[in-house]
């Protein structure tokens, strides 16, 4: 059997090897329930080694603790089917092993390597861009597309698809004209392409391009929003652009319609939920009872340590909140990481723990300090993965830690970098404002 881009499938039923197909096209857009799609059918074709494998990558790299038992279900049973998969599909299990394992580097390269050997595998493509991006890896999520990008044309299923991807990977390289122009093909040719439709929202943010980005988020939202997995995220770009556009309340309303109103069950939910509300708050903004809820959920998670980008988010609730033993206790978590091996050791170290200590230190009114953690934490700030927008939070925060701490040199510096990129911003005239009013 041969998958839908022509990868050759160890499994003999024509209506499994369907099904993931189906699946992995869901994946691309981000839409739809493509575990649900791939659980179906291996009820009727248990011995599909490929679909177990699809769920034990897809559980691994939603980059949450929480779903640790489907991952290992998921790789326990597809190891058993080894013996009758082929070389590609034995490969694409190491990756997720050795993700689910902490090796996310390991499991990135892994991916890429199944894509030089079969380049028209858009789930190693695919994969191998997540763990470039859990990584911060802003060249590689350009470089690993291009290494395969040529061959793919418009008859290969997908090929949209990697358009978006390489629309991403232009965007995080700096690229803004290339990622948007091949951004907005890949959403001409499939509207529900969350990805591609996000790589234009980044280019939008980068370049401070407010209104362009709002109509931009609606005009598309009807693509990607129904059944969309990524909506949420888009969504917060969106209210990003509100705040920008100095209209906090309807960023707000768009938190609470769009990104808490699925319930906040996973990490990168919860990551999107804190990144808004301190962003907000931060300012100077009431965000009402909306914090509890995002502490509680994390609290949840206080001892996972298994991504030091979402320890530092969930520092963020904590110390809105004047949680100090909760937040004391993820800077625990992530010393402890950090005294490992494994790829988020590496993140925890560089990045991950000056970033919670000094949002820790924001959060008790200690401002010299916060400024002095982020700004150590800032020129590592990549190594624990995410985008160029989301690490802007460190930026956002040493500033206005700065004007608090009437540290007026670090002040004029800091808002002159935000000039440089967002100077149309609300929040940008503000911190200009405040900061010529502080005694030199
Ligand atoms: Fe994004």
């Amino acid at each position: 059997m041969k998958d839908a881009q022509g990868n050759a499938v160890s499994h003999h039923a024509a209506d499994a090897v369907t099904a993931l197909d189906d699946a992995v096209g869901m994946l691309n857009a981000f839409r739809g329930d493509p575990v649900g799609m791939v659980a179906d059918a291996l009820k009727a074709h248990p011995d599909f080694a490929m679909g177990h494998i699809f769920l034990g990558a897809l559980f691994a790299t939603a980059m949450d603790k929480t779903f640790e038992p489907h991952t290992r279900r998921a790789l326990t049973a597809a190891e058993a089917l080894l013996g009758a998969a082929n070389e590609r599909e034995r490969s694409h299990y190491a990756a997720a092993k050795r993700w689910a394992d902490g090796d996310i580097a390991g499991a990135t390269e892994a991916w890429g390597r199944i894509a030089m050997d079969h380049p028209h595998d858009i789930l190693a493509i695919q994969f191998a861009q997540q763990g470039d991006f859990f990584q911060g890896q802003s060249l590689m999520l350009r470089d690993r597309v291009l290494r395969v990008a040529k061959q793919w044309n418009p008859s290969i299923r997908g090929h949209g698809f990697v358009l978006g991807m390489l629309a991403f990977g232009h965007e995080e390289a700096g690229e803004y004209g290339r990622a948007e122009a091949l951004g907005r093909e890949a959403v001409a040719i499939e509207p529900r392409d969350a990805w591609a439709a996000h790589a234009v929202a980044h280019v939008m943010e980068m370049e401070g391009r407010v209104p362009a980005g709002l109509k931009w988020i609606d005009e598309t939202s009807a693509g990607w929003d129904p059944e969309g997995l990524l909506a949420y995220h888009l969504w917060w770009h969106g209210a990003l652009m509100r705040i920008d556009h100095g209209e906090p309340d309807a960023a707000l309303e768009i938190y609470d319609r769009h990104i808490a109103a699925g319930g906040l069950g996973q990490a990168l939910e919860l990551v999107d939920a804190s990144a808004l509300l301190w962003r907000i708050w931060a300012l100077g903004h009431d965000v009402g009872a909306r914090w509890a809820n995002v502490a509680e959920k994390w609290a949840l998670r206080l001892q996972h340590g298994i991504s030091a980008f979402n320890d530092v988010h969930a520092v963020m609730a904590f110390a809105a909140l004047g949680m100090d033993a909760e937040a004391d206790s993820q800077i625990a978590t992530l010393e402890r990481a950090a005294a490992g091996e494994d790829t988020n050791a590496m993140m925890a170290r560089l990045a991950g723990l000056p970033s919670a200590r000094g949002f820790a230190a924001f959060g008790r009114g200690r401002y010299a300090e916060a400024l002095s953690h982020l700004l150590d934490a800032m020129p590592r700030a990549a190594a624990f993965g995410g985008s160029h927008a989301q690490r802007d939070i460190l930026s956002w925060t040493a500033l206005e830690a700065a004007i608090r701490a009437g540290d007026r040199h670090a002040a004029d510096a800091l808002v002159a970098e935000r000039i440089a990129r967002k100077a149309e911003a609300v929040p940008t005239r503000m911190w200009l404002r405040r900061t010529q009013a502080l005694a030199d």
